[in-house]
């Protein structure tokens, strides 16, 4: 059985057999442009999710956990999102407030990893994130938090058919 499992994951392709080209040296000198160029091409090649992402938290002793989120905005040097306060990943930010982000578009073989510090965003911009949900009825949420990451690290890869990957990465 788990040698047969074993022979299937074998079997899968790793990454699309045709893939965009990356060159660091051109890369721009911001990485929150080069975010915004890598997303634009997500959504244009028809990326499914483009704007989902897994974030890593960990306790105060190092206990990591992760899981998926949407990206709400990227704005003065930040990266957005949004969750409730009271949850899992929200208890672990109050206790420390460094989190990972990881961005992965399949069909481009490219990944995006942002580490750094996270802060609260205002009460307000919370309430407006709220209000703006899909499916929103108008009640309140005053656990509703958003979430501004602001990294010090922004490493940018891309899968390469020769297997000779490319890796870009910034640092603060
Ligand atoms: C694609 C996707 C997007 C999600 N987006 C969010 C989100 O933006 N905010 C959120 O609180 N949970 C979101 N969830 C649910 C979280 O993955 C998670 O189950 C929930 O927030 C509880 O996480 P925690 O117990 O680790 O804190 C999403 C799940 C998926 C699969």
């Amino acid at each position: 059985m788990s040698d047969s499992l074993r022979q299937r994951l074998r079997a899968l392709p790793d990454f699309p057999a045709v893939l965009p080209g990356f060159d660091p040296a051109t890369a721009p000198a911001d990485p929150i442009d080069l975010f915004l160029e890598w997303l634009d091409q997500a959504l244009a090649a028809g990326v499914p999710g483009p704007n989902a992402f897994s974030l890593a938290t960990a306790t105060a002793t190092g206990e990591v956990s992760s899981r998926m989120l949407i990206l709400k905005n990227v704005d003065d040097g930040a990266w957005h999102f949004a969750s409730t306060r009271g949850s899992r990943k929200g208890r672990e930010l109050s206790a420390n407030p460094i989190a990972a982000m990881n961005f992965y578009w399949a069909p481009l073989g490219r990944q995006v990893r942002v580490v750094g510090r996270v802060a609260l965003l205002s009460a307000a911009a919370s309430a407006v994130d709220w209000d703006e949900r899909p499916g929103a009825d108008g009640r309140a949420n005053p656990d509703w938090q958003l979430y501004a990451l602001r990294p010090t690290e922004v490493e940018f890869w891309q899968a390469s058919p020769d297997r000779q990957h490319i890796r870009h990465r910034y640092a603060a």
